[in-house]
């Protein structure tokens, strides 16, 4: 067992920690947030995430897991450190590489035995290399240091489930000594290791995550062009689905992919391919396509309504994808703003996103509108004359289509995850729009139904 340090408590640096004390290292976590620290060893996880406080909690309790903001100690002493600190997005698409330097250096100034240090975070193809001559630049005591690269593919949600049973683990490393140790790290996970280069362990993270949004984003572009010739595409995903060379998963039309992940790293891939005087049309198809599939619900629903101004409109769902309370990217982030400056009276309902999303959109006035955060689904679609739907939440699913006719003033609903069987819908009289399928029509005045292609 090894003695592991992990810089950086996110979605990356603290899952990876509480797995790695899971399967029996001896961890420790540093933060340079002392509040966050004082909540971590209370078992109080600073993400939401399903499965994560339960073995914060146990392994701080059976003594493998330790958080803390003295890097020093904990750096001087470790056998390895994993480093899982953030790399936002640069206005011009590149990553931000301010994190990962402070804590090379600080890993420079403090090592005092045979250190392996390894990158988790996502950075851009060659930034290993850098990384481990400017810990060689600022090492102070003379001891062995390499640096390897481990890049990580959970997703928010699942993040702990996706770590103790990943599909793959890939490392990247330039030397025996750090390849075996890696090896011996992960042994006890029990999971299929790919062990390359590592600027081919670099860019497997960005070509995953990118090959992932361009099919996200052919599926949406499939499923516009659906909705012009009459097709259906969840028919058309599924017709597909059965062929194994595409797969069945991310074949899920909708209103575009957000989150921390698909559209940094698409842009970042872009910026890289620039630099070298390469351009990578395929990514940034994918990256226009889901521009524009952000706010094709609301763009359809001004084409089907006069104006917002002072109607109800009730939005259930805030976050980019269930199981999370990040707005990174989300789509509601997008479509509210417009909303609120047509003059729309916004009433939202998410299970966990509302505050964050308050302190982006406070209560009260915004634009020409308002926006009202409601505790109930019911709250929020009571007298509404429109429904806009931007997250497949669990508790929104589990809507029946009658309660849309039920609550709402005019059952009028726009679903940018097509949740709804059109059938139902359209039986139960919703007039109901999603993406790349036909609209079920309900035309009260000759009580009868049509089926459009809208
Ligand atoms: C993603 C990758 O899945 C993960 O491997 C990587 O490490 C980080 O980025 P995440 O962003 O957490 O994870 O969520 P994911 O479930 O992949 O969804 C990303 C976005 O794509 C969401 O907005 C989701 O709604 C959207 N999506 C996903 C679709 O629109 N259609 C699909 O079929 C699947």
């Amino acid at each position: 067992m090894y003695k592991i340090a992990v810089a950086g408590t996110g979605y990356v640096g603290l899952v990876a920690g509480v797995c790695f004390a899971e399967v029996g290292h001896q961890v420790t976590c540093v933060d340079i947030d002392e509040k966050k620290v004082e909540l971590m060893k209370k078992g109080i996880s600073p993400i939401y995430e399903a499965d994560l406080e339960g073995l914060m909690q146990k392994n701080y309790a059976e003594g493998r897991l330790n958080y803390t903001t003295d890097y020093k100690t904990t750096y001087k002493e470790a056998d390895t450190i994993f480093i899982g600190v953030g790399t936002p997005e640069q206005a011009d698409g590149s990553a931000n590489l301010t994190y990962i330097a402070t804590v090379a250096r600080q890993i420079a100034e403090t090592i005092e035995r045979n250190c392996l240090v390894v990158v988790k975070s996502t950075v851009p193809v060659g930034t290993n290399d850098k990384v481990e001559q400017f810990i060689k630049d600022f090492l102070v005591n003379d001891v062995k240091v390499e640096v390897a690269s481990n890049p990580e593919f959970l997703a928010q949600g699942t993040a702990v489930y996706d770590t103790l049973h990943a599909a793959r683990v890939i490392i990247g490393t330039e030397s025996k000594w750090a390849e075996e140790m890696l090896m011996k790290i992960y042994e006890p996970f029990n999971l299929p290791i790919v062990s390359v280069s590592r600027r081919s362990a670099e860019m497997i993270k960005y070509a995953s995550n990118d090959f992932l949004a361009l099919k996200i984003s052919y599926m949406n572009d499939i499923a516009n062009l659906c909705e012009l010739v009459g097709a259906d595409i969840q028919d058309v995903a599924r017709g597909m689905s059965y062929d194994e060379r595409i797969g069945r998963k991310f074949l899920n039309a909708g209103i575009g992919y957000g989150g921390s992940c698909f559209p940094k790293d698409t842009k970042a891939l872009e910026y890289l391919a620039k630099q070298n005087s390469y351009e990578l049309r395929t990514v940034k198809a994918a990256v226009d396509v889901n521009k524009d599939q952000k706010t094709m619900l609301y763009k359809k629903a001004s084409r089907r309504l006069i104006t917002f101004n002072d109607l109800k409109v009730a939005v259930l769902g805030l976050t980019f994808k269930p199981g999370t309370d990040d707005l990174r990217e989300a789509p509601s982030l997008e479509n509210i703003p417009l909303l609120l400056k047509q003059g729309a009276k916004i009433y939202a309902y998410d299970p966990v996103g509302i505050d964050n999303f308050k302190k982006r959109f406070p209560e009260g006035k915004g634009g020409q509108g308002t926006i009202k955060y409601v505790d109930s689904i019911e709250e929020a679609l009571k007298g509404a004359n429109v429904c806009f739907i931007f997250t497949e939440w669990n508790e929104i699913k589990a809507i029946t289509p009658k309660k849309y006719k039920k609550f709402m003033r005019t059952p009028l609903v726009y679903d940018g995850r097509n949740i709804y069987n059109i059938k139902e819908m359209r039986e139960a009289g919703v007039e109901y729009y999603s993406i790349g399928r036909p609209c079920a029509k309900f035309y009260k005045a000759v009580s009868k139904v049509t089926v459009t292609n809208n």
